[in-house]
């Protein structure tokens, strides 16, 4: 419970009707797309303008207060939890594209703004913002770069950060930083910027962002292959990689497959059903690509690892078969999945994939186990659904050893326990399987730096 002058003073900042504190309000604001913490902050505030921004930090710093920042809230490893009686500071209001510059083929905008907006505002002019991912419809900006939040083109374009050239922040301390002003070229020493991308909100708030847009891509088609096995996977990659330019290389496993079918009414791609299934996406600005594709198709399938095939006709048709990858993430919410985000170099793929199904099927055989992700990224979101027999708490701490096991699993393929999520509270007791204890000591002394009464994000990435 805040004090009535903590109350006060807030409201003076943002005003009455920006300072949120019924309890449907708090709880709204007060979670991610994460089911395991239950959302208490003490109040949500609705800052209009970076200054305000800056005073509720400064205020917090005065008073000891903790503050959870808040953008889409479509996160998966509860970095914008605020479980513990937090502020919530929520980026809505920030929505606003402040500046175009078709020479630089760059926008400045509010950290607030959707990120789906961004990319039709660049179409609109002929541009494109490369990020995507299924939840774009809801997720800001600012909470992308907090999280350096990837989805199905980085094997093309590569992650958010690739795309930012500029940030203002509020950091810890409630000063404002403005970084690398929409830069190309700019070899000035520390780049604050990278630190602040992929930071889940611990070193400071993220207001305002710059951002690159490029060309658009020509017209793209769709393939989706049939795969026999999970290697075989990998050599379809590797043959297809070395001819074609692909924007996009995903995979899902049969048990995937059935779930978006059977609750999404979607159609199978083929009659044949085959253990897992490989979508490729590629430009075919000419005919000659198309030509490749299917010579490398007929390759694929003389070699015995593909098994079926279909290739997209129609824009309709390549959106229906993105549907068949996009939609498993929001299919298994029903069975409140536990997630687990998690990447290997390309090469050690298979290895690593075999040790944790074995794992798996001999340690916890009543787990349903269901594999898709960015293999052409070395990413697997590995998502263990709940049996009924299993209330939520069981079924989390069981997963919680699964994770620990896997981690174990991943310090040995030198891997990582976060390849896109984040590691937010889900994932913070894992850390040390991918970040060495001198690692994790100087990550706690930079977050002093930019935070040092540590009321940014407490108990996000680590305690
Ligand atoms: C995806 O690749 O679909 C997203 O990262 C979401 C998820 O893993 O569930
Ligand atoms: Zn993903």
């Amino acid at each position: 419970m805040l004090s009535e002058q903590i109350i006060s003073r807030l409201t003076k900042i943002v005003g009455a009707e920006r300072l949120l504190l019924e309890a449907g309000e708090l709880q709204h604001f007060g979670v991610d797309r994460t089911t395991i913490w239950r959302a208490n902050p003490s109040a949500v505030v609705l800052p209009g303008t970076i200054e305000e921004v800056q005073q509720v930090v400064l205020l917090a710093n005065e008073c000891n207060l903790a503050i959870v920042p808040s953008g889409g809230r479509t996160g998966l490893s509860g970095g914008a939890v605020a479980k513990d009686g937090e502020i919530v500071v929520a980026m809505d209001r920030l929505n606003q594209m402040l500046d175009f510059n078709p020479i630089d083929r760059c926008v400045s905008l509010g950290a607030g703004v959707i990120t789906a907006q961004l990319q039709d505002f660049a179409a609109e002019r002929g541009l494109f913002y490369p990020v995507d991912f299924a939840s774009t419809g809801s997720s800001q900006i600012g909470g992308n770069i907090a999280t350096n939040a990837g989805g199905i083109n980085v094997i093309r374009y590569g992650m958010t950060r690739e795309w930012v050239i500029g940030l203002k922040v509020v950091n810890g301390a409630g000063e404002i930083l403005n970084l690398n002003r929409g830069l190309v070229k700019n070899n000035t020493g520390y780049d604050f910027r990278h630190l602040f991308i992929g930071s889940e909100g611990t070193l400071g708030l993220i207001c305002e962002a710059t951002i690159q847009l490029t060309r658009p891509p020509a017209a793209s088609t769709v393939l989706v292959l049939g795969i026999d096995n999970f290697p075989a996977i990998l050599d379809v990659l590797r043959v297809f990689s070395a001819e074609i330019d692909l924007s996009a290389f995903e995979f899902f496993s049969q048990a995937a497959l059935d779930k978006v079918t059977e609750h999404q009414g979607h159609v199978k791609p083929f009659e044949t059903r085959t253990p897992f299934y490989a979508l490729l996406e590629f430009e075919t600005a000419n005919e000659s690509v198309l030509e490749s594709a299917m010579a490398l198709f007929e390759t694929c399938v003389e070699e015995g690892w593909v098994l079926d095939g279909v290739l997209s006709q129609s824009l309709a048709q390549a959106k229906a078969l993105w549907k068949l990858r996009e939609d498993i993430s929001e299919t298994l919410w029903h069975w409140q999945p536990y997630k687990n985000d998690i990447s290997v170099r390309v090469s050690r793929m298979p290895d690593f994939l075999r040790e944790v199904d074995e794992l798996v099927a001999g340690r916890y055989p009543d787990f349903e186990v269901i594999w898709y992700g960015h293999i052409g990224d070395g990413n697997l979101h590995l998502n263990i659904l709940r049996p009924e027999t299993l209330s939520n708490e069981e079924f989390v701490a069981k997963c919680g050893s699964v994770s620990a096991e896997i981690g174990q699993l991943l310090a040995k393929y030198e891997g990582s326990i976060s390849a896109e999520h984040g590691v937010g509270l889900l994932k913070k007791d894992y850390l040390h399987y991918s970040r060495s204890p001198l690692e994790i000591k100087l990550m706690r002394e930079i977050k002093k730096v930019f935070d040092p009464n540590l009321i940014l994000n407490p108990g996000k990435l680590f305690d």
